[in-house]
């Protein structure tokens, strides 16, 4: 499980017990998954269908540093599902685990589709997508600049003539 994501607990995220308040931390987890579940799924377009037990182990107090982790545990057709732990990134305590947090692809027009995609992939990998993208596009960038040159060379010799 990776922990990209650091918080840390200030007075405006405390509940009146002087704890970090359950929503604070949950909408942290689900924007945490979502930014997940795009990376993964390489689409911007997923929403959150399910979130199973939420088991709030520990309390975090002000002051604390906490850390997100987030693991991909299966891929579906449309979905993807997620495991997520926060614990506190001093004495690696856990305070919250969900077991199953289950995101959907979705198409331009908002209906269910295909990702295509079976397993974890790395922030490395989608670098390396983006720099080739990136490569391929400046490769055509390039030609379409010399071909333009080469076209307006053509219409100079033909004024000459
Ligand atoms: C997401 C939504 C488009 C899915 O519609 P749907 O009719 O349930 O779609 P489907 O039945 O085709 O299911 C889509 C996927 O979700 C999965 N799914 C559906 N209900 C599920 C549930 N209760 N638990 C787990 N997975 C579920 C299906 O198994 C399917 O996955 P797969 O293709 O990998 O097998 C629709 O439910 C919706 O718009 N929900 C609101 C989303 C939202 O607003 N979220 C909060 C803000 S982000």
């Amino acid at each position: 499980m990776n922990f990209h994501t650091r918080k840390w607990v200030k007075p405006e995220d405390l509940n009146p017990n002087g704890t970090l308040f359950g929503g604070s931390l949950l909408r942290w987890i689900d924007e945490e998954a979502a930014i997940y579940a795009i990376c993964q799924l390489d689409n911007q377009r997923v929403v959150t269908k399910f979130i199973s037990e939420i088991n709030f182990v520990s309390s975090a107090r002000q002051g604390d540093i906490i850390e997100l982790g987030m693991k991909a545990t299966h891929f579906g057709r449309t979905s993807i599902t997620l495991r997520a732990e926060v614990r506190n990134k001093i004495t690696r305590k856990s305070i919250l685990t969900i077991e199953k947090m289950v995101f959907v692809n979705l198409g331009a027009d908002g209906v269910p589709a295909p990702h295509g995609r079976e397993c974890i992939r790395y922030a490395d990998e989608a670098y390396e997508r983006y720099r080739q993208t990136v490569q391929t596009s400046a490769d055509a960038t390039a030609v379409a600049a010399a071909n333009e040159a080469q076209r307006q060379a053509d219409n100079e010799d033909t004024s000459v003539h």
